[in-house]
């Protein structure tokens, strides 16, 4: 009897659901149409996302206000393990910390189902840590990250306003200079991201989305676009499943054509995560070459040959570029 309940669930599940049954498999998904998908967490494990599941009123109600539980945690050579905890509005928390004015400032963002601790964050922060004296801030926004993905969604432009609101009032208080301010975002990180440098009155010198967040994200007016910061950049790996296709950025970058797989990968998560292994791997060698390309089929195509070169990713502040770039990597690191 049990055996038959769990199989009729199990029928259920794969006619309601055109969901593929391989955790982090998301062969079976057409953007715009599928209702399921499968989404990495801050390690990388697949959970399947059903696409259509909204929040409550209440909860919308709450989501509203929920940029005001981001934190912000400071990173420099002097303390490269342990944060210190910088609080908006608390001038002694600046104070007491190792957070120096006049080093360029990094922010990194996590995207769902993620916190602070996931791997993005110390593998970016010890990038940086190493090519530059400078002052990292991992924003860890976990607990609207690890709502549904529709909150989560929903939350962004709350998330992304606090943290931009955060670096006014930091570099306002403390001191800095926004030509040394790099936002770095992985997956709905980097909506969060673009709506923070939005409310910083678009001031940052530049921004690296990594492969944006596409399910839900595709016209969608909260989007990271090409005018958050006066650089931005894409770096595209999973193109039309988990990240958007979509050149949102001034320069986007096309590896192995921006979709999955990526060389190594077999699924999509895999694919999707690639975006911020390749970011920490440019800021360590600086090693990406990027080849312009003529149009979007030609980056889909791994045919980008064009005589104009942009190096992919790194920690260059004064960076600046716009166009489609492809370019091939390798299959594992430093790829
Ligand atoms: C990939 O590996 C080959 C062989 O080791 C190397 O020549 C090439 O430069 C690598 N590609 C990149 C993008 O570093």
């Amino acid at each position: 009897m049990k055996l038959l309940v769990v199989l009729a669930a199990f029928v259920a599940f794969c006619a309601g659901s055109p969901a593929h049954l391989v955790p982090g498999d998301n062969s079976h998904y057409v953007e715009g149409e599928s209702r399921y998908i499968w989404m990495p967490d801050g390690t990388g494990v697949p959970h399947l996302v059903d696409l259509l599941e909204k929040p409550s009123d209440e909860d919308i109600t709450r989501i509203s206000r929920n940029g005001a539980n981001n934190e912000y945690w400071l990173y420099t050579r002097q303390n490269p393990d342990n944060y210190q905890l910088l609080v908006h509005g608390d001038v002694n928390s600046i104070a007491n910390s190792n957070y120096v004015a006049n080093r360029p400032l990094k922010v990194i963002v996590h995207g769902w189902n993620s916190n602070g601790h996931s791997t993005i964050n110390p593998m970016i922060t010890a990038a940086f840590l190493n090519v530059q004296d400078c002052n990292v801030i991992v924003v860890d926004w976990n607990r609207l990250a690890n709502s549904l993905y529709w909150t989560a969604v929903i939350g962004v432009p709350g998330v992304g306003a606090h943290l931009g609101n955060f670096l006014v009032w930091l570099i306002n208080t403390a001191g800095g200079n926004w030509n040394n301010v790099h936002l770095v975002g992985f997956s709905l990180g980097a909506h969060v991201v673009g709506n923070a440098g939005r409310a910083a009155g678009n001031r940052p010198a530049r921004i690296t989305g990594l492969d944006p967040a596409g399910p839900n994200w595709g016209g969608n007016s909260n989007a990271l676009r090409s005018t958050d910061a006066q650089y931005v950049e894409c770096i595209h790996t999973d193109g039309g499943l988990l990240g958007i296709f979509d050149p949102i950025g001034a320069t986007n970058f096309y590896p192995n054509g921006g979709r999955n797989p990526q060389p190594g990968c077999w699924i999509s998560t895999c694919s999707h995560s690639r975006a911020y292994e390749l970011f920490a791997s440019s800021i360590h060698n600086n090693h990406f070459v990027g080849r312009l390309c003529t149009d979007l089929q030609e980056a889909r195509n791994v045919g980008c040959t064009g005589g104009v070169a942009l190096n992919m990713g790194n920690s260059i502040i004064s960076k600046r570029g716009g166009g489609l770039y492809g370019l091939t990597t390798n299959r594992s690191w430093p790829f």
